[in-house]
């Protein structure tokens, strides 16, 4: 027993890989993948590591889930089976297990495994009884090829942390949209039916998509975008439509996003003019009821228009909320500026607040992009290549003053007053 095992480490992880890839055809399969083992190895799951004069021949790994373990792999170097190595890995894995306070270990070999005898040594049992199965979910299924097909895909899981701002707005998103969707069984208990379909309106650039985008993200639901243009594509729109509802209606769970929805539900002009949205608008009038029949789906329309929505678009049946998505406060403003100067202390966040009233965020992120620029120009032509401020390297408060001043905001102080009107007129919160 010329060997030394020791716990795994940041570093073996590049050998203990190898070793699964080339023990993999030697039998030692696993139902756990190559991925998963990864995965499990660089979350810091416990693993064990066998090394012979330096050179890493065996590793042992597992999951822990509660009380109970899974042995993901015992991988032995092709020179070392057979010698009572599996074994003592296998004590030292235990003997970690058991610090962590797992009660019950598991490890599942496929039939042919000739580990199973060792196994029988160490004190396993063999379940005969036990059959495993195992089904691939959805997404990386058939539904992945539909989802591809639909130009629709599952967002980064972190969407919601990231909007900066919008306290007010996060959070009547969360309690009217999020939190039924996320939890229908407990909303059921008090009646609450959850939102199948909302639509965000307010100025350009304040984060109607954005959002669209966060909910689906903080849901975990794959995100699907309709593109009126893209759907049309010179033929009949109401017709690529009712394809695009009927696809989306296979899929288990989705967020379907229409962007200036204005554009295809115009109000309807009587009597209808050839070449116009009416047939398209009657069309989604007819799609929506039958996507709200399904469970955990939900449509997010945005618009920069609302009152040039067709009514019989909006009304209650149709459309759960229709929430108004406005230019940030004070608060919100100093949270996107944070966001966008990297929280760097030396920038006054205050004093760019004040001066950037009714700016949207996507203003805010224009303004600090052109003095990130400067400060970079400034430092190009700094002598010697090197600008002034190696120590604090970045846009500075002028830099950002400079570029607040040069801005042209979108909103301004009329379309406020219209946005003001919209949200007496149509808001449903
Ligand atoms: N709360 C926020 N925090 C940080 N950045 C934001 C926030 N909201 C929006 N942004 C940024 O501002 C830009 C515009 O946002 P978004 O596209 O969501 O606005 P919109 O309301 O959909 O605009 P439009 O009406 O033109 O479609 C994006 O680059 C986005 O990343
Ligand atoms: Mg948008």
């Amino acid at each position: 027993m010329n060997w030394h095992i020791h716990d795994y480490r940041e570093n073996d992880l590049a050998a203990v890989v190898h070793l699964i890839d080339t023990t993999a055809e030697l039998g030692q399969e696993s139902v756990f993948s190559l991925a998963e083992c990864i995965g499990a190895l660089t979350s810091r799951q416990p693993a064990v590591v066998a090394v012979h004069q330096g050179m890493p021949i065996g590793a042992a790994l597992a999951c822990v889930s509660g009380e109970r373990a899974w042995v993901m792999r015992v991988a032995i170097a092709s020179g070392w089976r057979g010698r009572g190595l599996a074994s003592a890995l296998l004590v030292e894995l235990e003997r970690k297990l058991v610090a962590a306070r797992v009660g019950r270990i598991a490890y599942v070999l496929p039939e042919e495994e000739l580990l199973g005898e060792g196994l029988l040594n160490a004190g396993y049992t063999r379940r005969p009884a036990v059959a495993y199965f195992e089904k691939t979910e959805p997404l990386h299924g058939p539904a992945a090829g539909l989802l591809d097909d639909l130009g629709g895909r599952l967002l980064p899981g972190d969407l919601w942390a990231k909007v900066a701002g919008m306290e007010r707005e996060k959070d009547l998103i969360e309690r009217r949209v999020v939190l039924p969707l996320a939890e229908p069984e407990r909303a059921a208990r008090h009646g609450v039916r959850p939102p199948r379909a909302i639509c965000l309106f307010g100025p350009p650039g304040t984060g109607k998509t954005t959002f669209a985008r966060a909910v689906a993200s903080r849901l975990g639901w794959p995100f699907v975008e309709i593109l009126p243009s893209r759907l049309a594509d010179g033929g009949n729109l109401a017709a690529a439509l009712r394809t695009a509802f009927a696809r989306i209606a296979e899929l288990d769970r989705v967020l379907v996003f229409i962007d200036e929805v204005e554009e295809i539900a115009p109000v309807r002009s009587e009597p209808a003019q050839p070449g116009g949205l009416h047939g398209v608008t009657n069309e989604l009038l007819k799609l929506i009821p039958g996507f709200r029949e399904g469970d955990e789906r939900l449509l997010v329309c945005a618009t920069n228009s609302v009152r040039s929505l067709d009514p019989a678009f909006l009304r209650p049946g149709r459309f759960d909320y229709l929430i108004p998505i406005g230019t940030p406060d004070k608060a919100a403003r100093a949270a996107i500026w944070s966001r966008y100067t990297d929280g760097r202390p030396e920038v006054d966040i205050d004093g760019l607040v004040l001066a950037s009233d009714l700016f949207t965020p996507a203003d805010i992120e224009h303004a600090a992009r052109v003095a990130a620029q400067a400060s970079f120009e400034r430092d190009l032509v700094a002598p010697g290549g090197r600008g002034p401020d190696v120590a604090a390297p970045g846009a500075r408060t002028t830099d950002y003053l400079a570029a607040i001043a040069a801005a042209r905001p979108t909103v301004t102080p009329e379309l406020v007053e219209r946005f003001a009107e919209d949200i007496t007129s149509h808001a449903r919160t």
